[in-house]
């Protein structure tokens, strides 16, 4: 396998300044220290800059939490993708769980703000996740799949390789309540086995992130899993020990 483990830290809507430019440094000296696997950072809008600035010269990573789903003009309070690539972040997230259940995003918003990304050259960050309920009704794989189908539609096996993944249960997110390994394995598997179906190279190529309250008590545990190639994190990324140790977990893995 050569695919590299990768932790982003989504900070969500949280932090002032002092705190970005803390958790952005802390951040960047982790990532010199974690050779072996890949750290980024997921700061709101407004403190991009501060992230920036403090990961300049390192191999730390910024990406942003959403793009616009339109190319520039008259959208007021949207901040587009070619915005995000020129202040210098990488990656974005794409399909977040808070965007698609809180602010009604369906799965053709998110494949065109995928597509937006990808044209501005940015690496999107696809999440994909089941709600408390779908899991009940047996639909995990179904609606995973969905979420999947949508953006491989718009989008192709030459855009899915320029992507990472990102499995998050809906009901493991900020609730301290983590899939198991083992059920969140069998879900990479399956959508592993998915980027198969589309183009033989894609599962050796993209990345399968898992989210959903991990920490740096069960980090390793669920790293170790064959299919599950790093994590994003969200409450544990604003602690800088917890963060720390995630990452370590990451790089022991390699
Ligand atoms: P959590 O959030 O780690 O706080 O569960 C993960 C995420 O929403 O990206």
């Amino acid at each position: 396998m050569t695919r590299r483990k990768l932790v982003l830290g989504n900070w969500k809507m949280n932090g002032l300044r002092a705190d970005a430019s803390a958790w952005a440094s802390a951040a960047s000296s982790l990532a010199g220290e974690c050779s072996a696997c890949e750290v980024g950072i997921l700061p709101a809008f407004v403190h991009l800059d501060t992230a920036l600035a403090a990961a300049s010269g390192t191999r730390l990573m910024v990406g942003a939490q959403d793009l616009a789903s339109w190319t520039n003009g008259a959208y007021t309070g949207e901040v587009s993708a070619e915005m995000l690539g020129d202040i210098g972040a990488t990656h974005v997230l794409v399909g977040h769980s808070e965007r698609r259940h809180l602010l009604g995003e369906s799965d053709e918003v998110v494949a065109t703000k995928f597509e937006r990304a990808l044209a501005a050259g940015l690496t999107p960050v696809l999440c994909l996740g089941e709600t408390l309920d779908e899991r009940e009704a047996g639909q995990t794989d179904a609606v995973v799949l969905r979420q999947l189908d949508a953006v491989a539609l718009r989008c192709g096996a030459a855009g899915l390789a320029r992507a990472v993944l990102a499995y998050e249960p809906v009901w493991a997110i900020g609730t301290g309540r983590t899939a198991s390994p083992e059920q969140a394995q069998a879900v990479h598997a399956r959508v592993r086995g998915a980027l198969g179906n589309l183009d033989a190279m894609l599962p050796g190529l993209v990345r399968i992130l898992y989210g959903g309250s991990v920490k740096a008590a069960n980090a390793a545990e669920l790293f170790a899993q064959a299919d599950i190639d790093g994590g994003l994190i969200g409450g544990a990324a604003l602690v800088p020990s917890e963060f720390a140790a995630i990452c370590r977990a990451a790089n022991q893995e390699g």
